[in-house]
């Protein structure tokens, strides 16, 4: 693990990263899900959309220097510092306008949702949020984003990744936390010291949708030396 080298992403990484992320997320249940009955049409401009929205996020987080890389671009993760952060500082214009571009790319590819995935998707997970950890969340590291490009995975580029996030957590004494959209990955991130703490289920009621319903946790990590959330529901 020591040779793994963690590098802040930067600009000329952003192409790597980009296909790193769609390739890994290509067989995810929740991507799956969101991407069901979509037409030819709506498939091939949220293909683009996507893509677009992929890049602003990119940005946006090479300028606030919140995303981390293994071998530019290979395998990354994005998170958000806590809302409460001391000495966080204003927001840059181009930071502002990145942040609108991103809101502006996602609500144009929510749109291209069948109103099934619509309904299930606006909201439903920030309501797992609200309900799971409520107004704690203000306090919290957000781990938004974490990718390896398939033939890098398990090389422990992941692991590497999630402690450098959890590191800065641990500094601050913060707890942090995750939104899994692949149940497989709780084995993974219980070794990295995340905890089950709540779930919502996607395609349970939703008639369209013809495989297992696709369960979301919400998945917490305790700040350092304090206890496991008491509320982990403690699973994998
Ligand atoms: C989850 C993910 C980021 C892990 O990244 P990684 O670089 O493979 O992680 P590591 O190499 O540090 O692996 C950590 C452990 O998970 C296991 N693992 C995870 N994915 C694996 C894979 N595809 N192949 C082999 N092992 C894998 C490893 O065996 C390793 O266990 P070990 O320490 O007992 O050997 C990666 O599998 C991935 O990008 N998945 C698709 C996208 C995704 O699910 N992202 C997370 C969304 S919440």
């Amino acid at each position: 693990m020591s040779q793994i080298k963690v590098e802040r992403l930067s600009f000329r990484d952003i192409d790597s990263a980009r296909i790193s992320v769609e390739n890994a997320f290509e067989e995810d249940p929740l991507c799956e899900y969101l991407r069901d009955k979509q037409t030819k049409k709506s498939g091939f401009l949220k293909g683009i959309i996507s893509s677009l929205q992929l890049d602003a996020r990119f940005v946006l987080a090479v300028h606030t220097k919140t995303a981390f890389t293994v071998d530019h671009g290979k395998a990354l993760a994005i998170y958000v510092p806590a809302a409460s952060s001391a000495g966080k500082p204003r927001p840059t214009p181009l930071k502002l306008f990145l942040q609108q571009l991103v809101k502006i790319l996602s609500y144009t590819s929510n749109w291209l949702n069948t109103p099934e995935q619509k309904k299930k998707y606006e909201g439903k997970l920030a309501d797992l949020v609200r309900d799971g950890v409520g107004k704690k969340v203000n306090e919290m590291v957000f781990l938004h984003g974490l990718a390896t490009s398939p033939e890098h995975q398990g090389k422990g580029y992941g692991t590497a990744l999630v402690k450098t996030v959890t590191d800065i957590a641990d500094a601050e004494g913060r707890e942090c936390y995750l939104l899994s959209s692949n149940i497989n990955n709780t084995s993974f991130y219980n070794s990295c010291g995340f905890y089950s703490f709540k779930e919502t289920v996607f395609g349970a009621d939703n008639p369209t949708w013809k495989k297992d319903p696709i369960v979301v946790p919400l998945m917490v990590r305790a700040a350092k030396g304090k206890e496991p959330c008491e509320k982990s529901l403690l699973m994998g």
